[in-house]
């Protein structure tokens, strides 16, 4: 296994819209056991192959406090939604930045599990923002999107600033 390179925003790699898994092989296996090993290594609680630059419809997720619960979903489908959960959001594309945005509590998403089985879990509030969260990921749309204009140029004008000195480092 080995650790992945997560995008940062503002960059336009993670605007690219994710294609859906097709003939599931071994590369698929690998690519998801490194995506676990890249989350959990920066203490994330769900990776989407977007973020690190595979533009295919995968995404991983672990909300457990034991971090020993992996879930892996692909090509994944909201199939319903309702009620309103507020979350303090993050995201390992986007670091040290945290927003609390408002997203439906309550969802039914349909997908693949890592073997390509039909999986249909129902999700409430952590896990429910955490999956819409990272299938935002799969169509180029980041947890920022939703905050003002303002807030977002800020924080791009932050992420910049970094960007600039880990550079120089
Ligand atoms: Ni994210």
């Amino acid at each position: 296994m080995s650790i992945l390179t997560i995008l940062e925003f503002p960059d336009e790699r993670l605007r690219k819209k994710a294609v859906p898994v097709k003939n599931l092989d071994n590369s698929h296996q690998q690519l998801i056991d490194d995506m676990l090993e890249t989350m959990y290594h920066a203490g994330g609680i769900g990776l989407a192959a977007t973020q690190v630059n595979i533009h295919l419809q995968i995404l991983v997720i672990d909300t457990s406090e034991e971090k020993n619960a992996p879930l892996c979903l692909m090509n994944p489908q909201i199939i319903s939604k309702e009620g309103a959960f507020e979350y303090k959001e993050g995201c390992l594309s986007v670091p040290e930045v945290f927003e609390k945005i408002i997203r439906p509590s309550n969802i039914i998403v349909k997908g693949l599990d890592r073997h390509g089985e039909t999986i249909e879990i129902e999700a409430i509030d952590l896990l429910s923002t955490c999956i819409q969260h990272e299938m935002d990921h799969l169509r180029g749309k980041l947890f920022v999107d939703y905050l003002s204009t303002l807030k977002r140029q800020r924080i791009k004008t932050k992420l910049e600033k970094m960007h600039r000195l880990e550079s120089k480092e």
